[in-house]
Order: C-alpha cells, then structure tokens, then sequence
C-alpha cells in the first residue's frame, strides 16, 4: 500500500526531480538584540586580508559542553577547500541578494518578539535561490559514526546529508558520503507515520514503497531529494541524539561547496531545535570567528552560554565615531528585523544606510576608493597602506546598550585594493532588516528560542 502523497519505486527516485515535485520549504528569522563594549582601532592592512594557515580558538570551545567547532566554508580550518577554488566574491553576494530577495517575499512582519509562529510554506520561486550560508561544523551519523562536515544555517528547518546509493545525482563533497547500508541505527520514516505527515506540511514529502520521502529546493540549483529517516546524531562524545530525523539525500545538486550537507536550525518541527527540546529546552548559540583562519562553536543548551551578559533589545541607533547619525528610530521599527546566519551583509533601511554611508566616507575621506562590488558601493583601496584607521561604528538598543562593531563587522574583504564598507540597503525603509553574518562575527549570538528571547554578547569565540 503505497502513502498519500506519491506513489514511486525506488528507481523512480530520480524523477523526484523539482520539476515533477511542487517543493515546499520554510524560512523562519530571528528579530535581534546586542550588547557590548570593542574599542575603536588602527589595524594593520595584513590582519584584514584572509590567512593562510588555521588558528583555531581553543580555550572556549573546550569549556563548553554539546559544542561544535564551526570553521568558514572557504578558510584553512575547514577540510573542505579545494587547492585552489579562490571564493567568488561578486558571485557571492549576488547569491547573498538572492536569500535576502527571498527572506523578504516570505510573510514576516516588523513586530517584536521571536517570531515563533506557525511555520509558513510556499512554494519555491524559480530564479531566487535561498543561499546556503557559510559556516560549517562536522557532527557524526550512525553506528559506527561516520563524521559529516555540514553547513549551518538558522534559517532552514531540515537536515541533510548525501547518501548512498546516490540514485540521482551526488555533488562532490569531501567526507566520504554517508552510507545508511553500513549503519545498525539508521531507520526508514512510514509514510503513515505522523513524523511523515509533520516532514510534509514544511517541506515537500513523498513515498516510496511506504518509505518516507522528502524534497527540499533552496534554488534553480540547490536541492536535496531522499528519504526521511532516523538516525543516531552525535555532536559530543556525551552529546548522542538516538532517533534524530534527517534526510538521506540521493539525488541532491546545487550551492553547497564540498559540505556534506546541511544542518537546519530554524524554528521548525523537523529542525535540530526542536528535535532536541526536551534535551537543551530550545536553546542555542554560536560564534561566527572573526577570519575564515579560525574557528567559532556552535553550542546546544545553556553549559556555557553567555546568557547572563546578552540582551535582547531592539536597535534604535547607530554612531560613527561617537556622533549618533540623524536617522528617526522609527525607521529602524517599521520593518522590522531579523538576524540570520545565511546572510553575509547585513542590510539596513535605506534612510539609515545612506547617513551611515556619508558618515563613514567622511571618516574615510583620506583613503583611495575602489570600485563598488556588487551590492557594496563604499570601496577602498588599501593596497598602498600599512595600517588604516577605521572609525568607530556603534549600533544602540533600546534599553540603553551600545555595542561597537571592530573592522570584522564593518569591512567586507575581497582583496588589498578592494574593501568595502559591509553594509547594503533595501529597497524601501518598510522592507524587513537583516543583521547578517559579517556583523555577527565574534559575538555570542544567543538564541532562547523557548523563552522567546534572541540577544548578541561580547567576545563570543575568545
Ligand atoms: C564570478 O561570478 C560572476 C557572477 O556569477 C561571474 O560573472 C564571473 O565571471 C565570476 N568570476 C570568475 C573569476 O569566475
Ligand atoms: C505580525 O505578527 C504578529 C505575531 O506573529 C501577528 O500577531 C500579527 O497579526 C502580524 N501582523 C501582520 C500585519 O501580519
Ligand atoms: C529504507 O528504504 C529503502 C527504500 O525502500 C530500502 O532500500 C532500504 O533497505 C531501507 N532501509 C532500511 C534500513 O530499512
Ligand atoms: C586627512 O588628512 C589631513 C591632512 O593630513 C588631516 O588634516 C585630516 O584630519 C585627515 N582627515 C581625516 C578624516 O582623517
């Protein structure tokens, strides 16, 4: 008897294809806060430009339970770079304006809170392409484990990875890929199971033979297609999730580097969040590190969190060096905002971008431009520098909190003689603001997702 929702065999896998599918997937977003205290500097122009060799950050991450070392996707500390695949800056972010397009078309709203609503579907838009973030941490899966490099991303709810036997198509990926056949804990989903029917009011579901199938598009050329099943997760030695639903993915193509796939972290049923309630009361958070040469933790629960030194206010005002830009606080309000972890430039209503940008050209005034790349109009040429100065950027929350961002947060690095002002505007005042990764980086980003609370604290990867 075959389930409700498609009747396949096991070959026909491959013709799961998006075409044939009508595939359904979720973004949720997190509203923010931040708290604390960086002074301003004078950095030396070799310190902005990426490293070669990987300087992992130890001391915290080993104080830490239920952690994972989370590595840039393109850095030496990740396993997952390839001689010489250079990243690609202007593709980069066009695939950055890509996730935000699509951020912005779902059905959010400026009101405050974590939005914890019901999950919203729609259907997949040909041409926008949710990206796939940057930062990846490596769990294990099954009996015995096998170690899988995934990518993390706060706005996805399902986890994936590649597995044999790719019936469709495998990309290329750098851990050998995942073998169910050779793991005693791997178990196919029924279709009649009510985990079958949760997968499929979220993503798109299937069935094969009574197997659980689901299907999940992030783009034109991102997708995973497979079998919904479950698994042992190990994050820590003493960290081992028995049951955990995942998607075994036979037939996956896109955007997602050598990653062995993706590891969802949304507000969804079906996410690692939520799966794991019971054990860490939905409560998460991590340190993007503040180059692609060192490493960050992604931690599940409160061991080690910085939650007493976090807040979780909303913004109302930004500075350049010390002088409160003239931008009315409602501006900031009646979009709204949300951080995300997939979303490398943060992008601001377009009344505070443009004071933030006369601002910080002022300041810059002394240094050679560069052609903008991309989304990002304010370059410089640094080429011919030792050292620059870079001014001071403070971001206010209600409440009272000031936080200064260091160079991480405001310089967006392609090269020497090309560096940018990290920021981006939308296209209206009304649109949805998102804190991207860039200005995420070395802060603990807290996310309570049970007590509705979202905040940033200080020196998160230190
Ligand atoms: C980088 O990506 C852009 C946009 O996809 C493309 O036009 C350009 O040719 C790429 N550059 C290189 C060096 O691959
Ligand atoms: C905005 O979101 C809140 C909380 O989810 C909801 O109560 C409200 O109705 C929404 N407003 C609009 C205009 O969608
Ligand atoms: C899971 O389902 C697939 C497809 O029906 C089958 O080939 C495989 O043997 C099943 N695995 C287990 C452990 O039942
Ligand atoms: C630019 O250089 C001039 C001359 O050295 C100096 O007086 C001025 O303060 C500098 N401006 C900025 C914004 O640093």
């Amino acid at each position: 008897m075959e389930g409700s929702f498609f009747c396949v065999s096991n070959r026909a896998l491959l013709l799961l294809s998006l075409h044939v599918l009508m595939t359904y997937f979720v973004h949720q977003g997190y509203p923010y806060g931040v708290e604390g205290k960086i002074a301003s500097n004078t950095v030396s122009v070799i310190s902005l430009l990426p490293s070669l060799s990987c300087s992992p950050s130890t001391t915290k991450a080993s104080k830490r339970k239920s952690t994972l070392e989370v590595y840039h996707k393109h850095g030496p500390c990740s396993q997952l770079v390839q001689g010489h695949s250079p990243l690609n800056h202007t593709k980069s972010l066009l695939q950055d304006e890509s996730r935000v397009k699509w951020i912005q078309s779902q059905s959010f709203n400026g009101s405050d809170g974590l939005k914890v609503s019901a999950a919203t579907s729609l259907p997949a838009k040909s041409g926008i392409t949710l990206g796939t973030g940057n930062y990846i941490v490596t769990i294990g899966l099954g009996t015995p484990k096998q170690d899988l490099t995934l990518i993390f991303d706060t706005g996805s709810p399902l986890t994936w990875t590649q597995c044999q036997p790719c019936v469709g198509s495998c990309y290329t990926q750098s851990d050998p890929i995942f073998d169910p056949s050779q793991s005693s804990s791997y178990a196919n989903i029924s279709c009649t199971s009510t985990l079958c029917s949760q997968l499929g009011s979220i993503v798109a579901s299937g069935c094969s033979r009574s197997t659980c199938l689901y299907g999940i598009q992030y783009g034109d050329q991102s997708s995973s297609v497979g079998f919904f099943a479950t698994e042992k997760l190990t994050i820590s030695p003493t960290d081992v999730i028995d049951n955990f639903e995942f998607g075994c993915g036979e037939n996956n193509q896109g955007l997602f580097g050598r990653a062995a796939g993706l590891i969802g972290l949304s507000d969804d049923k079906i996410s690692i969040v939520e799966q794991t309630a019971t054990k860490y009361g939905k409560y998460f958070s991590y340190c993007l590190p503040s180059s692609s040469s060192s490493t960050g933790h992604l931690t599940f629960g409160k061991d080690g969190g910085a939650s007493n030194s976090v807040s979780f206010t909303p913004i109302v005002g930004i500075s350049v060096e010390g002088n409160r830009l003239s931008i009315p606080s409602t501006v900031f309000s009646s979009g709204g905002a949300i951080i995300d972890s997939g979303t490398v430039i943060s992008r601001l209503p377009p009344t505070a971008y443009s004071a933030l940008r006369t601002a910080f050209r002022k300041a810059m005034a002394n240094y050679t431009t560069a052609p903008a790349l991309s989304i990002l109009d304010t370059c410089y040429d640094f080429s011919k520098e030792s050292t620059v100065t870079v001014p001071t950027i403070t971001f206010s929350f209600a409440g009272g909190a000031d936080i200064n961002l260091d160079h991480n947060g405001i310089f967006y690095v392609a090269k020497a003689s090309q560096v940018c002002l990290a920021f981006a505007a939308n296209g209206a005042d009304s649109d949805l603001g998102i804190y991207g990764n860039v200005q995420q980086k070395t802060f603990e980003v807290v996310y309570d997702v049970a007590g509705g609370k979202l905040g940033f604290g200080s020196n998160g990867c230190s």
